[in-house]
């Protein structure tokens, strides 16, 4: 496998219609009107020398190094600058050009370090290639003078550094900074020879820098460059895959030498990210090596006892033994699994799979059900399908963009940046969250509005909003006619235009101005495209699914579904929470969400695996550990989950586990709910195995494998193992084949196999005989239920209420550093820049309670009390307090509550009533569970230590 090379056009694709055809060094080229001469001439197979174009940045023409000849024109044109023009007559090859570059060449050269055979950069380095390829051969200005060999290199940034003696000042840093990241960071400071890329005058770490790499990537030189490839050196091969963090699935070439990765660079191909990448991506995937992985298998009687190794073979044996002991005695319903998110669609296939046929029962479920099991159920009910209706390109033609519950810029970072990109070009922006997130306003975004309605009122909001288009004339009635069914649309027409929807009378519910409610929903109606992104502060509330119907309602009504620029667009959290829902990990549905109790589809899946299936759906997640207090529920297989971290209610998810005699844990590392385990199966990171995940805008892409699985199996093979032994044998050679299987038994994944997936890049399902190639909008002419159907928004305020005693009310959310439970990027460098969970609190809240900022505080509610160090922040509306839940330590979930999604039961995680004050010491959870960490640490080493 030889490493990736991706050409380079020089500058950007014109997006033109029309095209011009000019003579470059005698070749005829024909090419969209709005090229550059440069990107004609790589077309017309020209090379052009340059430094400081790329063709994913605008061109700057600063370097002076692509200069060209044009027939009847005066000088030497920079070519990056210059736009193609028809009949033009260019020169790229001449004595005089080649006169030229040399001495741009020679003044770059006279103030570079020539430490090329030791450079980190040698071999993959422009600058050099560049002298090479103008025939550079001396260098009559000398280092005597004035130079910058000896400026000071800033190692602070974990990833990275940055050593300015090597800097060209061709601003690629700088411009990548702007134009792909959004972040602004970096400028080019001081004039003439005093010119330097600075910080904002600050190290890296101290900047405003997210460090996404982006500047990293573009640089030329050795400048900025990943501490890995100083350390490692450069890699030798590369294989492309999919990031395994966020739902924005970023493709990557994962850069190799021999098993080891040196670098994971952003994939310009890669549909949903476009060559850009976020930290976690490009930097965080040091976990997957980890001196904590455990990589034996590992089985003990009671969850006291210590762990004992064991082979494969006999933790096999001993799980399956275990659930058909447990299933002899308590009936068959009394096992069942949780699929994983982290997972690819294979495993997860395979694990509903194991559950249905092997099991014999329809108990699984999956980690989705506590975040996006709301989308499922609202989008299905109004549209006809479980599925974000757009690309994520189509956000660049959208005129009006709403944000709801979501903060992309943290946890859907790269999509936030083409979001901005569309920002700064002039789209309008709402935002609707209690917190004033950083797309409120940030460099050269601010919203239009932000709406800090308080938690637990989404559903009022999009009432307000829909009465305002309602009550003024502002439906797309043309649209609705056409596309929607007219019953249900003349009761909601009338139920959201009755006063009590008003954003007036609503005001006191949500606590945002009726005026701005007013004005948000007139931008919204008649701003031109609009498109609706959401994010957990929708879904994990008791009224979810009616949040989610009420955003669907809202956009029929204005005739914002069916093309680019608009649509219902869910931002899935964790990296194939689309696929995990596919994939038939929910108790009631089989892949394809198609319900159990359907004759005809469980048929088929009856005749595919040869085993009669059940037709009642199964147990929930929170069903099963209700059942597990109860004692009736007694085995469960948990492939890449953390219930005891993730899931609300942290007592309850405890109890329940406790009284489950056989827990079987697979994963990568042991975790909170592998302290209630029986069995433990070293689980494989996405670097050890092929398969697929599906993105948040339903992009199907391939995982591949870079290296072999450390514990010896993927974790497609440790489940097939599993249910062999429990006399279900599957017989796959290969992840492909179990992805031939589903396309098989799913109609929206008919058309889906590797070798199309390898031959497009990725595949946005639905994928079928209609569309081949895939479908990057839906609903487009028609919805895939026929006619949109309007459903009534009742608002229902939550029973979560402030009392005199729990007067605040809790709200949770996500940090750019960290990912979810914390599992793999607390294993990173990623810890400097979030090594604890911290309490949000107004200065009003704080000043009240006696709080200053850093104090440690109790944070309790009637569910439970965990403490935290408060930071006081006036992102925060006063009542309203607001901590992420990265660490397991914090316990934010110790404090949640038991209240969930009317239809999907989906935690209520973003409504919780809680009162804070100073505390002096950890809270007796955190007391308790520390100890309980220490000795499963200790037990494990124990285990390393005996063997
Ligand atoms: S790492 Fe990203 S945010 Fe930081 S300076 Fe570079 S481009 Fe800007
Ligand atoms: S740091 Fe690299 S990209 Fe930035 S100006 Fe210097 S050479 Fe160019
Ligand atoms: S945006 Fe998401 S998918 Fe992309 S690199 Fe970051 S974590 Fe990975
Ligand atoms: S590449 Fe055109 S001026 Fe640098």
């Amino acid at each position: 496998m030889a490493l990736i090379k991706e050409a380079d056009y020089g500058t950007p694709a014109s997006t033109s219609s029309q095209s011009i055809t000019l003579d470059i060094d005698g070749r005829f080229v024909t090419v969209p009107i709005g090229t550059s001469i440069m990107r004609a001439a790589v077309q017309a197979g020209s090379q052009v020398p340059t430094l400081c174009s790329t063709d994913s940045l605008e061109a700057f023409g600063s370097c002076r190094l692509c200069l060209v000849e044009i027939e009847g024109r005066r000088g030497t044109p920079a070519s990056c600058t210059t736009l193609a023009e028809a009949g033009m007559k260019v020169r790229t090859q001449t004595p005089k050009l080649a006169k030229l570059r040399r001495g741009v060449m020679e003044l770059y050269i006279s103030d570079h370090p020539l430490d090329c055979l030791t450079c980190s950069a040698n071999g993959n380095c422009e600058l050099q290639d560049m002298a090479g390829v103008v025939g550079l051969r001396e260098v009559r200005y000398g280092y005597e003078g004035a130079n910058h060999l000896n400026s000071e290199k800033d190692k602070s940034n974990p990833y990275f550094t940055f050593e300015p003696s090597k800097c060209i000042l061709c601003s690629r840093c700088v411009r990548a900074c702007e134009e792909v990241q959004g972040t602004f960071a970096l400028t080019l400071d001081g004039r003439g020879f005093a010119s330097t890329v600075s910080a904002g005058g600050e190290s890296f770490i101290d900047s405003e820098c997210v460090s996404c790499g982006a500047c990293v990537q573009a640089c030329p030189t050795a400048t900025l460059m990943e501490k890995t490839v100083i350390h490692q050196g450069q890699p030798e091969h590369s294989e492309v895959t999919t990031c395994a963090y966020c739902g924005v699935g970023c493709s990557f070439k994962a850069e190799m030498q021999g098993n080891e990765v040196v670098r994971m660079v952003p994939h310009k191909d890669g549909k949903a990210n476009h060559g850009h990448s976020c930290v976690k991506g490009r930097f965080a995937w040091g976990y997957a090596t980890h001196r904590d992985r455990i990589l034996n298998p590992m089985i003990r009687a009671k969850i006291t006892d210590p762990w004992k190794e064991v082979t494969w073979e006999e933790a096999i044996g001993h799980a399956a033994d275990e659930f058909k002991r447990i299933q002899a005695r308590f009936g068959r319903d009394s096992i069942g699994g949780i699929t994983s998110s982290r997972c690819t669609n294979e495993e997860t296939f395979l694990v509903q799979k194991m559950v249905r046929a092997a099991f014999g029962n329809n108990n699984v479920d999956t980690c989705a059900r506590v975040c996006h099991s709301p989308t499922g159920y609202g989008l299905k009910a109004t549209f006809g399908t479980s599925a974000g209706t757009q690309d994520f390109d189509s956000v660049g033609a959208s005129d009006v963009i709403v944000v709801i519950g979501a903060n992309p810029t943290d946890a859907h970072p790269v999509f936030a940046s083409h979001m901005k990109r569309r920002l700064r070009e002039g789209a309008r922006l709402i935002v609707v969250d209690p917190r004033k997130i950083d797309l409120v306003k940030s460099p050269h975004v601010q919203a239009d509005f932000h709406l800090p309605l308080l938690p637990g009122t989404n559903v009022a909001i999009i009432n307000a909003m829909s009465h305002v288009v309602v009550t003024e004339g502002l439906v797309d009635e043309a649209f609705v006619a056409e596309r929607c069914e007219a019953g249900p649309f003349e009761q909601w027409r009338k139920f959201i235009a009755e006063d009590r929807n008003s954003p007036e009378a609503l005001e006191c519910v949500t606590g945002v101005p009726a005026a701005d409610v007013r004005a948000a929903a007139r931008l919204y109606a008649t701003g031109g495209n609009a498109a609706i992104y959401y994010g957990l502060g929708v879904t994990e509330h008791s009224q979810g699914s009616t949040m989610v119907m009420g955003m669907a309602n809202l956009a029929m009504a204005t005739g914002n579904i069916g093309k680019r620029g608009v649509g219902i667009n869910p931002l899935r959290g964790q990296n194939n929470v689309q696929g995990s829902c596919d994939m038939g990990s929910f108790p009631h549905e089989f892949s394809g969400y198609r319900h159990v109790s359907d004759d005809s589809t469980r048929g088929l899946f009856e005749q595919a695996w040869g085993i009669p299936l059940q037709r009642e759906p199964g147990l929930r997640i929170s069903n099963m550990l209700d059942a597990a207090v109860e004692g009736t529920f007694k085995g469960l297989y948990i492939q890449g989950e953390d219930i005891a971290q993730s899931d609300p209610n942290t007592q309850h998810v405890s109890a329940g586990l406790e009284r489950i005699e056989c827990v079987v844990v697979q994963d990568l590392f042991l975790n909170e709910t592998s302290s209630f385990a029986h069995v433990f199966l070293p689980g494989s990171s996405f670097l050890e195995k092929d398969g697929t995940f599906t993105n948040a805008e339903r992009r199907i892409s391939r995982v591949r494998k870079v290296m072999p699985p450390k514990a010896g199996f993927a974790d497609w093979e440790i489940t097939a193992k599993l249910s062999e032994a429990l006399g279900y044998p599957m017989h796959y050679a290969h992840p492909s084949e179990i992805m031939d299987e589903i396309a098989r038994l799913t109609p929206t994944f008919s058309g889906v196999s590797y070798e199309k997936i390898d031959r497009l890049g990725s595949i946005q399902w639905p994928c079928n005989e209609k569309a081949p190639e895939g479908t990057p909008v839906m609903h487009i002419g028609g919805f895939v239920r026929g006619k949109g159907k309007f459903m009534l928004t009742e608002f229902i305020p939550t029973d979560e209420r402030s009392t005199d005693r729990y007067p605040l009310i809790l709200t949770t959310g996500r940090i750019l550093s960290q990912y979810n439970v914390g599992a793999q990027t607390r294993r990173t460098a990623n810890n400097v820049w979030h090594e604890e969970d911290v309490l949000e609190i107004h200065p009003f809240d704080a000043e009240n309670r006696g709080i200053r900022d850093g104090d440690l505080v109790s944070l309790a509610s009637r569910a439970g009390e965990i403490t935290l160090h408060a930071k006081i922040s006036d992102r925060m509306q006063p009542s309203v307090v607001y901590t992420t839940f990265h660490h397991a330590l914090t316990g934010a979930n110790v404090v949640t509550t038991e209240y969930s999604d009317w239809a999907t039961n989906c935690p209520e995680y973003k409504v919780t009533a809680v009162q804070v004050h100073p505390a002096k010491h950890m809270s007796e959870w955190q007391k308790h569970h520390r100890e309980t960490r220490r000795a499963t640490t200790q037990i494990v080493k124990e285990a390393g230590a005996a063997k």
